[in-house]
């Protein structure tokens, strides 16, 4: 544990600079341009609703398309950082390094950003526990009712008699981060003995979504793949199939400032093993009916597992970037980071403070016109671009259809 966080997260409000609860200083801008030029304006987004949100993602889909150093429109999706407190500890995460004193993203930030974005979708979630968050459901109700499609990644261990409450938010989908089919694999990788614990929340929420005759939320599981679990791919999706859990995604080892961990987590795997896993992952879905990511991993199972090994055996990929043109993401702090792989850094991607500027002034400002144009030419601009895996249309589209409400 990294000196200066407290064993129990204490949850603090963190209003405005200076004293970031996450440390690390802002990224300078990309390159010296000087003074900044006033921002370009951006055209005010609209109820993101029936008709208007097919023509949001329509244009949506000409901007990444045809993409511009200047965005005029608002983007569509918005990745919100409501804190990043805690209560695991997982393997995989480098939050240790990252949080010395844990955020909560403040009221008037929040409901900022969705009223000025209206994004059509909202992820709830980033280096913390959602639910963590005392105001969660005012959130998630307050984003519903701005139209927005809500999804949130948790480990659901701290939703103690409060699965009707999660119903009747009307949020979209939980993405329940669950690493292990049985508890001894999830006490390794996630340290704490919650497994029976998740398993009967799922089944209450899905109880009481059946008894409300309500259609959402949709469950998925979140499979963080390491040397582990990755032979319990497989039966993860019998799991599904048993608890009434819609689709998987399983995740590939991520993130730049972890390095040093994915030599140990990878350790005895080895790329034909873990194919094999996966394949019958795949048949075995297929015959329950369970959504899964592994059309992308057949695909690019190659990037994948380069992903996988440390900096040293890695070589770049050639995918192309969308996420600063058609996404956004807020931190509990208050800076706006381009995409959800930058805040896995100390110093990388703040490209703004929404205490400070409008999210408008933002969008268009110096640091983000340079970011676009680097990568618009194919540079990986950052430590975080140089080894990301950045989303192509495919899998964009590809997620969005099966995985994500
Ligand atoms: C960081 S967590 C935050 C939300 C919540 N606390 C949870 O556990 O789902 C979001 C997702 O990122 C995954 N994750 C964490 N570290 C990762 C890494 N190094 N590579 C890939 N995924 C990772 C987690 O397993 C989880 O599914
Ligand atoms: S290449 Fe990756 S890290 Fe860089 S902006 Fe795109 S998504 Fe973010």
């Amino acid at each position: 544990m990294s000196e200066g966080r407290p064993d129990k997260p204490t949850l603090t409000t963190n209003p405005f600079p200076p004293g970031w609860a996450r440390s690390g200083a802002a990224s300078p801008p990309l390159t010296i341009g000087g003074a900044e030029a006033p921002p370009p304006r951006v055209k005010r987004a609209g109820d993101p609703s029936g008709w208007k949100k097919t023509w949001r993602y329509g244009l949506g889909v000409l901007t990444m398309l045809f993409r511009r150093p200047v965005v005029r429109r608002m983007p569509l999706h918005l990745q919100l950082e409501v804190t990043d407190a805690c209560n695991l500890h997982c393997t995989t995460c480098s939050r240790d390094l990252l949080v010395h004193k844990p955020a909560l993203l403040s009221e008037p930030l929040w409901k900022k950003m969705i009223d000025e974005m209206r994004p059509t979708n909202i992820n709830v979630s980033g280096i913390g526990e959602p639910f963590l968050h005392p105001n969660i459901f005012e959130i998630i109700r307050y984003a519903k009712g701005r139209g927005a499609a809500v999804n949130c990644a948790t480990n659901l261990t701290r939703v103690k008699g409060r699965h009707r409450e999660i119903v009747e938010s009307g949020i979209d989908q939980l993405k329940v981060s669950i690493d292990a089919t049985d508890a001894e694999t999830y006490r390794t990788i996630r340290g704490e003995d919650y497994f029976e614990q998740i398993k009967d929340n799922i089944r209450e929420i899905v109880r009481v979504r059946d008894e409300l005759g309500a259609t959402t939320p949709s469950i998925r599981f979140n499979f963080a793949l390491q040397c582990f679990n990755y032979r319990q791919a497989p039966d993860l999706v019998d799991l599904a199939a048993e608890l009434g859990v819609d689709g998987i995604y399983y995740q590939f080892l991520a993130y730049v400032d972890m390095e040093g961990r994915k030599a140990m987590l990878t350790n005895v795997m080895t790329r034909e093993s873990l194919q094999a896993a996966l394949d019958e992952a795949g048949l075995r879905a297929k015959r329950n009916g369970i959504l899964t990511n592994l059309d992308m991993w057949r695909r690019d199972v190659e990037i994948f597992w380069n992903n996988m090994q440390p900096m040293s055996e890695y070589k770049p990929n050639k995918k192309q970037c969308y996420f600063p043109w058609i996404s956004a993401w807020l931190g509990a702090d208050g800076w706006v980071r381009p995409c959800p792989i930058m805040p896995w850094t100390l110093d990388e991607g703040r490209m703004g403070h929404l205490g400070k500027q409008s999210f408008a002034e933002i969008w268009n400002n110096e640091r983000y016109r340079e970011l676009r144009a680097a990568l618009m030419r194919g540079e990986r601009p950052t430590r975080s671009c140089k080894t990301c895996y950045p989303q192509d249309l495919y899998n964009i589209i590809s997620i969005k259809a099966k995985l994500l409400p």
